[in-house]
């Protein structure tokens, strides 16, 4: 245990966080999670400029989701150049994620007013299929799993995940149960809903490309995602119609997931492109 925290603490930290809470666990998480997440939170306060309203938040997201759709170089060699190795690799290394989808975001439900809560709740439900498997975004992922020939539990797909992934899922775990405000989470999961749909459409435009199957996986995100983006601003319209809004912590939130998740999915295509180049 001390060796794998000493060499993938993010991965330790991933576990932990899926582990029942006591309190020799919870100080472990702390001691993992603290440094790590006051890090990036003193990065991104330094260099963000207060944000005055929802309006300007909105506006400020608009920007940041142009200016990524117009840079989206990596997906977009999935989508047209990536060899059949090189996708499975990708697909391999958010296995965790995939596997795991929306369970880290319920402890959110708790903190936020009544018609925020209703609206995290329908984002939740198409998560898990409305209860139906055949739908349920974990499932569309075992499949697609499946279908490249790589393991479908949990415990397998975790070996081959690097640590940049790892912060982006563990991002969540901080978010949605011990960030001090829940603006942070509320900020991150409607920049994750509406940065989904551009990235997915290029995953799905690969699948098609490389006569993947399951592709629906991705192609399911590119609908429902366009709705999860609108319930994710009834959410914080309503947390700001009950409690107020430091508009700027939504802000910074939404950067903060930006930047995890920016970070691993250019590590995953890396990654991807660099096993598949030692196996020529
Ligand atoms: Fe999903
Ligand atoms: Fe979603």
């Amino acid at each position: 245990m001390t060796l794998a925290i000493e060499t993938a603490p993010l991965r330790s930290l991933f576990l932990l966080n899926r582990s029942v809470p006591d309190p020799a666990v919870y100080a472990r998480i702390a001691e993992i999670e603290q440094p790590w997440i006051d890090g990036l939170l003193a990065e991104l306060e330094a260099e963000t400029d207060p944000v005055p309203s929802r309006a300007a938040w909105l506006d400020l997201l608009d920007a940041q989701l142009q200016a990524e759709a117009a840079d989206l170089g990596s997906l977009a060699y999935l989508a047209h150049e990536a060899s059949y190795e090189e996708f499975r690799t990708f697909v391999l290394e958010f296995g965790p994620d995939g596997l795991t989808e929306a369970q880290n975001f319920f402890p959110a439900i708790a903190r936020v007013p009544i018609k925020a809560q209703l609206a995290l709740m329908r984002v939740l439900i198409d998560e898990f299929g409305c209860g139906n498997l055949q739908q349920s975004h974990s499932y569309l992922y075992i499949k697609l799993l499946a279908e490249l020939g790589l393991p479908t539990e949990l415990d397998q797909v975790l070996e081959h995940t690097s640590e940049p992934t790892f912060a982006f899922m563990n991002a969540f775990y901080w978010l949605a149960q011990r960030a001090p405000h829940v603006e942070y989470f509320l900020g991150a999961l409607a920049y994750l809903e509406a940065s989904i749909p551009p990235a997915f459409s290029l995953l799905a435009e690969g699948c098609l490309r490389l006569g993947i199957q399951n592709g629906a996986y991705y192609s399911e995100h590119v609908h429902i995602d366009a709705f999860h983006m609108k319930e994710m601003q009834t959410a914080i319209r309503e947390h700001e119609v009950v409690h107020g809004l430091d508009a700027t912590k939504v802000w910074i939130g939404a950067k903060l997931l930006s930047r995890v998740l920016g970070e691993a999915v250019e590590n995953a295509v890396e990654r991807a492109r660099s096993t598949a180049d030692a196996g020529r």
